[in-house]
């Protein structure tokens, strides 16, 4: 299993790019390969659980080139995709199984694919897709036990109905696999969203010019909601995409900058979706300095640059409506909350349990190995920070982020800190361990001047 070790890093100076957002890279490829024409993505993440996603479509009889790491050439079928050969196999990857499913879902009869995943992805809940997709007149079958994977999609014998449906779970992987499958449903598909997620379908789904309305309404009891709405039958037009830089992977060196009082960090060409962007205010609410430097929207996408200015940070609460703004920072914020003074506390994350892994256990764990002050609730964890961290061994728990987020904690604690398992970190940041070694390399290099850091090396 490979490991890396990580030690105390003096202060950065730096300007990074950080490789193409996950979220979108996987949804322009679904949505290029459904269009009626060559779409050429640039920015593509070539990460494992995005590759899952081109290989899935490559099983579906779709035509994607790969000239190069960052470079995709998908050939859209126009929505006629085939049925695969043998088991589609979707790895880690729990946003190809349930997006898959429900874009899957409507394909006419004979048709047949079974959705596989990895030991982690086959242990995560499905139910939240199986119900509003059984609704809408889905044939899916969870193989496994309790509405776990693998998937079984058949073609729905009456074709799929519309249908008005309140998301009982903030998640964007649901609203998504709800909306794919409305774009093969007859008549009118509705998703009503209370909290709001990330709403890179949404779009997508108008970059490639696919009727959909977006409003917002006011609930019977007075809850502000969001009513999205795909029509069915329109087959995507073609276009180019160009993917931004993932926010999430910037977190971890956002936050490594935010922690170090004098340091510098530069993000060049992330994406800053307002969905997204809840770690910034969460690093702003810690003491951290934050500018955003919007820059031109790109396919619907808001991008950019941010500038951090670190400090010695304070703790501070994370709830309610901005944790699915936060979902997959929580673990670099729960390191945070170990080297700010005072007390973090996150809660109403009980999600974080259905993640990769069981996050929640998996950081109380973390953090405690390194002699932080972690208490495990239910739905979050309360942190006594600021005291010493010590180097220590760490397992990865299969799960990419937190191996990224205790090699962060390994850049502030004294003596080594070992990363095991640190090979999953390829499902979303290939080149992670490398543009670390930049940044500490170029800290401890005589002149410090900032060190320049790209988004995949080579
Ligand atoms: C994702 C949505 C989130 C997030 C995941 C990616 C997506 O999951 O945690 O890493 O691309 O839609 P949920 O929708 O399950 O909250």
């Amino acid at each position: 299993m490979p490991s890396f070790t990580v030690s105390r890093a003096p202060v950065i100076r730096a300007e990074i790019r950080v490789p193409g957002d996950k979220s979108i890279s996987h949804r322009a490829v679904m949505l290029a390969s459904l269009s009626n024409g060559v779409c050429v993505i640039r920015g593509f993440l070539p990460g494992e659980d995005c590759l899952a996603t081109v290989n899935a479509f490559r099983a579906l009889g779709v035509q994607i080139e790969h000239p190069e790491p960052t470079t995709l050439v998908v050939h859209g079928a126009r929505r006629r995709l085939v049925a695969p050969e043998g088991p589609v196999a979707c790895g880690n990857s729990g946003t190809t199984l349930r997006l898959l499913a429900g874009l899957l879902a409507g394909q006419p009869e004979p048709f047949a694919a079974r959705l596989t995943g990895d030991a982690s992805l086959s242990n995560r809940p499905m139910r939240r897709i199986l119900e509003p997709l059984a609704a809408m007149g889905a044939r899916l079958t969870a193989e496994g036990s309790d509405g776990r994977p693998p998937l079984l999609v058949e073609g729905a014998p009456d074709g799929l109905r519309g249908i008005e449906y309140v998301l009982p779970v903030a998640s964007a992987q649901v609203k998504s696999a709800v909306l794919l499958a409305g774009l093969f449903a007859e008549g009118r598909t509705t998703v009503i969203e209370i909290t709001p997620t990330r709403d890179h379908t949404e779009r997508l789904l108008q970059h490639y010019q696919v009727p959909f309305r977006a409003e917002e309404i006011v609930l019977e009891e007075g809850q502000r909601a969001r009513r999205l709405t795909v029509e069915g039958g329109a087959t995507p037009e073609s276009r180019d995409f160009h993917v931004p830089g993932d926010l999430s992977a910037a977190a971890f060196w956002m936050a490594a900058a935010a922690a170090q009082p004098g340091a510098r960090l530069l993000v060049q060409d992330v994406g800053l979706n307002e969905t997204r962007t809840g770690l910034l205010a969460v690093l702003v609410r810690m003491g951290a300095e934050v500018r955003e430097i919007v820059g031109e929207m790109g396919g619907g996408e808001r991008m950019g640059a941010v500038e951090i200015a670190g400090t010695e940070l304070r703790g501070t609460v994370v709830e309610g409506a901005e944790i699915a703004n936060v979902i997959d920072e929580l673990p670099i914020i729960a390191v945070l909350g170990a080297l700010a003074r005072g007390e973090t506390v996150i809660r109403d994350a009980a999600e974080l349990r259905v993640k990769e892994t069981d996050r929640l256990a998996a950081l109380a764990a973390v953090l405690s190995a390194l002699g932080a002050t972690v208490e495990e609730k239910p739905d979050g964890l309360v942190i006594q920070g600021g005291h010493a961290l010590r180097g220590a061994v760490l397992p990865s728990f299969g799960d990419h982020r937190i191996a990224m987020a205790g090699a962060i904690a390994g850049l502030f604690a004294d003596g080594e800190t070992t990363i095991e398992g640190a090979e999953c970190i390829a499902t979303s940041y290939p080149g992670f361990e490398e543009a670390l070694r930049a940044l500490a390399e170029g800290a401890r290099a005589p002149g410090r001047a900032t060190t320049v850091v790209p988004a995949m090396p080579g």
